[in-house]
This record gives structure tokens, sequence and C-alpha cells, in this order.
């Protein structure tokens, strides 16, 4: 289990205004909002909970993962921003915002990335399972620091990213990953766009050309969960260290409703029902019982 530290009974609530909404690709969108509270205090891999502000239709608040933070003239975190795809009642709603309209949000939540020494990083990704990932590759790189207490780059880090859609119109942020320093390698299912086939191919491939350099490579991945599944396990078998990011639909995102829960195995060798809000998202893929 990763441990950074964050706590829902720390999480800031309140209304934010949208700063930005624009369309990345097909379906997805990038939604940018103003606040500092949370901006100085979110880490890669962490998650807010959204509401659509007055309005009851949906009820529930949805999560949406950290794309990444903007600095302010200062180089003070002033801005969060989201990237989501359009898929039900919240985000179809969304997509129709304009600057000045306001959302309810509470966050930080959830445990974001463990920092790990390995000296590649390896982001395998799923749809829109590629939102935590911007962060995480440039905070890995040194490109910025995030949450209060800055946690160190990887030095000379290396960060490849695999990242698979059904098709290229679905494919979002590409520049804001290449000026990143991060190297990309697209698949999409219909062979529109990079390699014609899935996302675990590219992971093959990476995994093969380092055989010799495993001890210094670490995988990340977030996704539809049989991609996940096949993520782990490529991972096991290669004996490099993997942390997934698991989307289990959540109701209130702190703990509380126990909607949540996933399949953690636990060191004795049982397994136990986790709460992917506070003890997830992100967990050890060995521990995760995906079957
Ligand atoms: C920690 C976390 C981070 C997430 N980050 C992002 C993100 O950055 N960007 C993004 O676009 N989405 C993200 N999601 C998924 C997002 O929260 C859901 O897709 C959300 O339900 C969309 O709300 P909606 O009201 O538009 O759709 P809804 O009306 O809630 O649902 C639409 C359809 O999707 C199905 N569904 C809902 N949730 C899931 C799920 N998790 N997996 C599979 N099917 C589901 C429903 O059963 C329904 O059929 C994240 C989920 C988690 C748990
Ligand atoms: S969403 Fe309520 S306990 Fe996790």
């Amino acid at each position: 289990m990763t441990a950074a530290a964050c706590y829902a009974d720390r999480a800031w609530h309140g209304a934010v205004a949208v700063v930005e909404n624009v369309r990345l690709a097909r379906d997805t969108y990038r939604v940018r909002f103003e606040c500092p509270e949370l901006a100085r205090r979110i880490v890669p891999g962490q998650f807010v909970m959204l509401r659509l502000a007055g309005q009851n239709d949906p009820l529930l608040g949805r999560p949406l993962a950290l794309y990444d933070v903007v600095l302010d003239a200062d180089g003070t975190p002033r801005d969060v921003d989201l990237v989501y795809l359009v898929m039900g009642k919240l985000t179809g709603k969304l997509s129709h915002f304009v600057p000045g309209q306001l959302l309810e949000v509470w966050g930080p939540l959830g445990n974001g990335f463990a920092p790990r020494a390995a000296e590649h990083l390896i982001m395998v990704a799923g749809g829109i399972g590629q939102t935590p990932f911007l962060a995480l590759a440039k905070e890995y790189l040194g490109r910025q620091r995030y949450g209060e207490s800055a946690r160190p780059a990887a030095p000379g880090g290396r960060v490849t990213f695999c990242y698979g859609t059904r098709s290229r119109d679905y494919l979002a942020g590409l520049d804001d990953f290449k000026q990143a320093g991060v190297e990309l390698r697209v698949s999409t299912d219909d062979g529109s766009a990079g390699h014609h086939g899935l996302v675990t191919d590219l992971l093959k491939q990476c995994l093969e050309e380092n055989a010799t350099r495993r001890h210094a490579c670490g995988v990340v991945c977030c996704g539809p969960e049989p991609m996940m599944a096949a993520v782990a396990e490529m991972t096991r078998q290669a004996r490099v260290p993997c942390q997934v990011s698991l989307e289990t639909p959540m109701a209130c995102g702190i703990g509380i409703c126990f909607s949540c829960v996933a399949r953690v195995r636990d060191d004795a060798g049982g397994w136990d029902y986790r709460r992917t809000c506070v003890e997830g998202p992100v967990f050890d893929a060995r521990a995760v019982a995906f079957d």
C-alpha cells in the first residue's frame, strides 16, 4: 500500500469558479478552476470529488483525478486542471460549462502515487486512464513540484508513456506529455494512430527492450480493469514493481459509504475489502485481486 499522507477529514470543501473548459479530443475536455487551497496540497494520483454547484442532478459527486496544477506568475499554485471523458450525467453537463460557472469540490482525496526510486518510469494508460500521469511525469522528471512537502524528483529519470485508445480521435493531451519530456508510445484499437493493437503490446515491447535493466524500471497503470489485470500479471512475471490506480465508482469519496471497495490481498495470503477512496486509489498491483 502506498503511503502519501492524505486524510479525508483534512479535505478542503467549497465552491470554485471555472476558469477554462476546453475540448482536448473526442468527448474529452479539460476543466480548469481556481482553488489555491487545493492546488498547493494535491499530489499526483490523488483525486477530487466534483458536483455541479446548486444542482441536485446528479446528487452525488463524481471522482476525477488530478491532471495538473497551474502556477501563477510568482510560481505559486493557483488553478487545478481535471480532464474528463463524457460518460453520463455529470460529465455531460460539465462539458457545457463556461468560465465563471461554479463547481462544488472536495479534496485532495486518496493516497496518490508513492514516489519511487526507479530510474525509468513506465506509465501505461487505457483511454481516460491517462489523467493521473501528466503530473506524475512532471514531478518525476523534476519539471514541477506538487504538495506541501515536496517529494523528490528521480535524478536523471526517464519516463515512457504507453497510451492506448479506441481510435486517434480519443488521444488527449499528447502535447502536454511531449512538453513534459515524456517518451510517448501510442496504440489504437482500430490502427488509426500508432501501433494497431493493445496498449499491453507496447508494455511488452518496453519490458523486452529493458530486459537487462528491469531492476531500474517501475510501472504505473490506470484504465479498464481487464487491462490493469493484464499489466499486473505482466509486471509480476517480469519482476518489475507496479502501482495501479483503480477507477472504482464512488459515492462519498471520504470513507463513509463503502461503495468503492476493492478486494486487496493481505500479507498473510488472505484478502479483505479496502476502500478505494481512502486506502487507494493507488495500490500495489500484486495486492489487488482482479479475478
Ligand atoms: C479515483 C478516480 C479517478 C477518476 N478520474 C477520472 C478522470 O480523471 N477523468 C474521467 O473522465 N473519469 C475519471 N473517473 C471516472 C469517473 O468518476 C466516472 O466515469 C463518473 O461516473 C462519470 O460521471 P458521470 O455522471 O458523467 O457518469 P455516470 O452517470 O456516473 O455514469 C455513466 C456510466 O458509466 C458507468 N460508470 C460509472 N463509473 C464508472 C467507472 N469507474 N468505471 C466504469 N464504468 C463506470 C456507469 O455505470 C454508467 O453506465 C475516475 C474515477 C475514480 C474512482
Ligand atoms: S466512496 Fe464512500 S467509502 Fe469510498
